[in-house]
């Protein structure tokens, strides 16, 4: 049996392309004392990956040319030299893709209590971002609006449903009539609004009579900088994501700064690693709404290793719709 493995062959300059994978075969690795090896079933594509195949300065280095590509996935133990494992255990690696590969950092997950693709979205780190993203930085209180881009995503679905369990009224912003109809129909925010087809400023003048208090904001630019023209007095802005800005050569120039400064605004970024010490709180939280049926979520996904660029490419451009997945075996 051999490993198959998808690498970073070149640096993308603007949108990513297939031309930037190159795809690998060797021989089986096998675990020294202390790992695990596993067999890798589901893959996570997420939107970061694209800062990762770049060598621009950020919060975490990129990928070196020539290496596997990153990625959290769920797998099976197959042979164990740790003891905490014994084959046939599910566990949530960061083996990154490629379908086997040895760690010493594994994490057990619960088939029982959840399927195991969820420990990649709901249940897992998209999850952990809209619960600690929500819960500390916007700060909701009871009958406060709160707004989210991104609304039918991994990371936006769970900050809009956890806003309507917390007591306040959850306006999506989402691209199409699909997405949006879904947003509201079987994830029960109050309004969902299309910025594609609809003049966002005056939709959410509508949809938001009260105004703006907590701004989730997943994609940056134009949609954030329209937001700002609708918060409240001591708003407060969750800054998760920038995703319209990943592929830019130029960065988006915001124009409406002037909102942050008369009305108090407090901005805040926030990158999920940042609250690993309460990751636990974060699981027992988020596994309660779920086993109560209060967490409902969709997934996209693609089959094959080989087809992860294109998966992921296509959720840069917002073909998904729900969190990406690989499926692998
Ligand atoms: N800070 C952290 O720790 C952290 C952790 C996880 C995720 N994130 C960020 O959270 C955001 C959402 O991630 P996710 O995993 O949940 O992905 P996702 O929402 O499941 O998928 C990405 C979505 O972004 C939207 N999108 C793509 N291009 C866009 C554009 N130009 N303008 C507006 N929307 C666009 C698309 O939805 P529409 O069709 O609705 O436009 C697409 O489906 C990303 O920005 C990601 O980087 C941050």
């Amino acid at each position: 049996m051999r490993n198959r493995r998808v690498l970073l062959a070149s640096r993308p300059s603007g949108w990513v392309s297939e031309a930037n994978f190159r795809i690998d075969e060797t021989p089986l690795p096998q675990p020294a004392q202390g790992e695990v090896l596993v067999k890798n079933l589901w893959l996570s594509l997420d939107p970061y990956m694209r800062g990762r195949m770049s060598d621009a300065k950020s919060y975490v280095k990129g990928v070196e040319l020539g290496e596997v590509m990153v990625g959290q996935t769920v797998g099976e133990v197959v042979s164990s030299r740790n003891e905490k494992f014994k084959e046939g255990d599910k566990v949530l690696t960061q083996l990154g893709w490629q379908l086997f590969g040895t760690t010493t950092e594994a994490t057990r997950v619960d088939e029982k209590r959840a399927p195991l693709s969820c420990y990649l979205g709901v249940m897992g780190m998209p999850g952990m971002t809209a619960y600690f993203g929500l819960k500390d930085i916007g700060q909701p209180k009871r009958g406060e609006t709160v707004v989210v881009s991104a609304a039918s995503g991994a990371v936006g679905s769970v900050v809009g449903q956890l806003a309507k369990i917390w007591g306040c009224r959850a306006v999506g912003i989402a691209g199409g009539g699909q997405k949006c109809a879904y947003v509201t129909r079987e994830l029960g925010f109050d309004a969902c609004l299309d910025y594609k087809a609809a003049n966002l400023k005056e939709a959410l003048r509508q949809a938001c009579p009260s105004g703006v208090d907590v701004y989730f904001d997943n994609v940056g630019g134009q949609i954030f900088d329209t937001l700002l023209t609708q918060m409240n007095l001591h708003a407060r802005v969750v800054v998760c994501g920038l995703i319209s800005d990943y592929n830019a050569t130029e960065p988006y120039a915001i124009r409406n700064w002037r909102a942050v400064l008369v009305n108090r605004i407090r901005l805040q970024g926030m990158i999920v690693f940042d609250w690993k010490e309460r990751y636990g709180e974060a699981t027992k939280a988020l596994g309660g709404y779920f086993g109560e049926g209060k967490l409902k979520y969709r997934e996209s996904v693609i089959e094959g290793l080989d087809n992860a660029p294109r998966g992921l490419i296509a959720l840069l451009k917002g073909e998904n719709f729900g969190k990406q997945l690989v499926k692998l075996a």
